[in-house]
C-alpha cells in the first residue's frame, strides 16, 4: 500500500492556496486504489504563529468542514487532530535527540525571521520561539508516525519534508530501521499559487483569497489582483503573470492553453478576470453549502475527529511502544 499524508495548521480561514495546493491533489490520492490517506489538522503548529485560542478553535472547525466539503471520505482515510494524538509529541521529542542543531538552523522560516531580524538591526533571536525552531522536528514526527511514503503539499513545505528524511534516516541509522523516508508531491500546474499581490497567497501577508468567500467577495477579491497597466487589444504575458497563474490552477490544460493564447492576442484584464472568477465559482460552488452546513454543526465534526483519533491512535500506540523499546525506554504494561 502507498501511504499518503498531509496537514493543514489551523491557524486561518482556509484559502484557495490550501485547497489547490493541499486538499485538491490529496483528496484525488485518496481515491486512488491501494492507497491509505491520512489527513490532519496540525494544531500543535498552529500554536507557534497564533496565541488566540478563539482562533484556533474556529479555525480547525473551518479546515475540517473545509476537507470534508472537498470530499474526504472518512470511511477511507484517517482524519484526525494532530492534538488528539498525544503519541506525536512523544515521538517529536525522540526525534529532537537525533536532530542535528545544524540542520534546524537552515530551516527557511527560522532563518526568515533570524534575517529580518538581522537586517532590521534588532537582536537577531527577537521574537523568535522554539516552536518556530522544532517545527520541523514536529512537522517529521506527524509524517514518520504513520510511515508516509507521499506527502502532497505546495513547494514552501519542500525543505520540511527533506528534513523528515534526513531525522529519519539519522534515526534509522542509529536504532534500526523503523521510518520509511517520505517524500514530497507537488502538483506542478500550482506548486506556489500567487495570492491578490502576485507574491506567495499566505495568511502572512495577508493577500489570501478565502476558500468559500461569498461570490460578490470572491469576485471584488478576483478584481483587485494586481496586473501591469497594458490597455486591451495590447499582447500580455501569462509567464509571471499571478492572474494566469491562478486560472491554471483552476482550469483544465485545454482552457489554460486557450487563456495564453488570449494573452497573447491581448484580452482585457476585466474579460480575463471575469473568467478567472467563473472558473474559481464553478469549482468552489459545489462545495459552499456543503461547508456551511458543516460548519454550523461542530459536534458532527468533533464526533468525526474523535473516531478518526481512535484509528489513528490504533496506529501510533503499538509503534511508538516499538521505538521506545528500540532506543532503551521501558514500556509501562
Ligand atoms: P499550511 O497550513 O501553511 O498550508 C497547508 C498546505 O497548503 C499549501 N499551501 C500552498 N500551496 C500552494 N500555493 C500556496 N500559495 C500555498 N499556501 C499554502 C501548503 O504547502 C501546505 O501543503 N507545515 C504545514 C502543516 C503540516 C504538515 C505536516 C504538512 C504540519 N505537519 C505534515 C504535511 C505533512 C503548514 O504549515 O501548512
Amino acid at each position: 500500500v502507498q501511504r499518503v499524508l498531509t496537514g493543514i495548521k489551523p491557524s486561518g480561514t482556509p484559502h484557495l492556496g490550501n485547497y489547490a495546493g493541499a486538499i485538491r491533489p490529496a483528496i484525488a490520492a485518496s481515491r486512488q486504489a491501494g492507497a491509505e490517506s491520512f489527513y490532519f489538522l496540525a494544531d500543535y503548529h498552529a500554536l507557534i504563529s497564533t496565541t488566540d485560542p478563539l482562533r484556533v478553535q474556529r479555525s480547525t472547525l473551518e479546515i475540517a468542514a473545509t476537507w470534508l466539503a472537498a470530499g474526504l471520505d472518512t470511511g477511507r482515510v484517517w482524519f484526525y487532530r494532530q492534538s488528539d494524538i498525544p503519541e506525536i509529541p512523544e515521538l517529536t521529542w525522540l526525534l529532537t535527540c537525533v536532530a542535528g542543531k545544524g540542520l534546524l538552523n537552515r530551516a527557511h522560516a527560522y532563518k526568515a525571521a533570524v534575517d529580518k531580524n538581522t537586517a532590521e538591526g534588532a537582536d537577531p533571536d527577537a521574537g523568535v520561539n522554539m516552536g518556530l525552531y522544532m517545527y520541523p522536528v514536529l512537522m517529521a514526527a506527524d509524517i514518520l508516525m504513520f510511515k508516509a511514503h507521499t506527502v502532497p503539499v505546495g513547494r514552501d513545505q519542500i525543505q520540511h519534508i527533506e528534513m523528515a528524511r534526513d531525522i529519519a534516516g539519522s534515526f534509522n541509522h542509529l536504532y534500526g530501521e523503523h521510518f520509511v523516508l517520505p517524500e514530497a508531491a507537488i502538483d506542478a500546474s500550482v506548486a506556489t499559487l500567487p495570492g491578490l499581490d502576485g507574491r506567495k497567497m499566505s495568511k502572512s501577508y495577508d493577500n489570501t483569497i478565502p476558500l468559500f468567500a461569498a461570490p460578490a467577495e470572491l469576485k471584488k477579491l478576483i478584481y483587485s489582483i494586481v496586473t501591469d497597466s497594458k490597455a486591451p487589444g495590447e499582447p500580455k504575458d501569462a509567464d509571471g503573470s499571478a492572474l494566469f497563474d491562478l486560472y491554471q490552477a483552476f482550469a483544465d490544460a485545454e482552457d489554460a492553453r486557450a487563456m495564453r493564447t488570449a494573452f497573447e492576442e491581448g484580452i482585457a484584464w476585466g474579460e480575463a478576470k471575469q473568467a478567472l472568477f467563473e472558473k474559481i465559482e464553478a469549482a468552489v460552488s459545489p462545495m459552499r453549502e456543503k461547508y456551511q452546513a458543516l460548519v454550523a454543526d461542530p459536534a458532527q465534526i468533533e464526533a468525526l475527529l474523535h473516531e478518526g483519533a481512535a484509528k489513528a491512535r490504533a496506529i501510533a500506540t503499538p509503534f511508538l511502544a516499538e521505538l521506545r523499546r528500540a532506543v532503551g525506554l521501558r514500556n509501562l504494561a
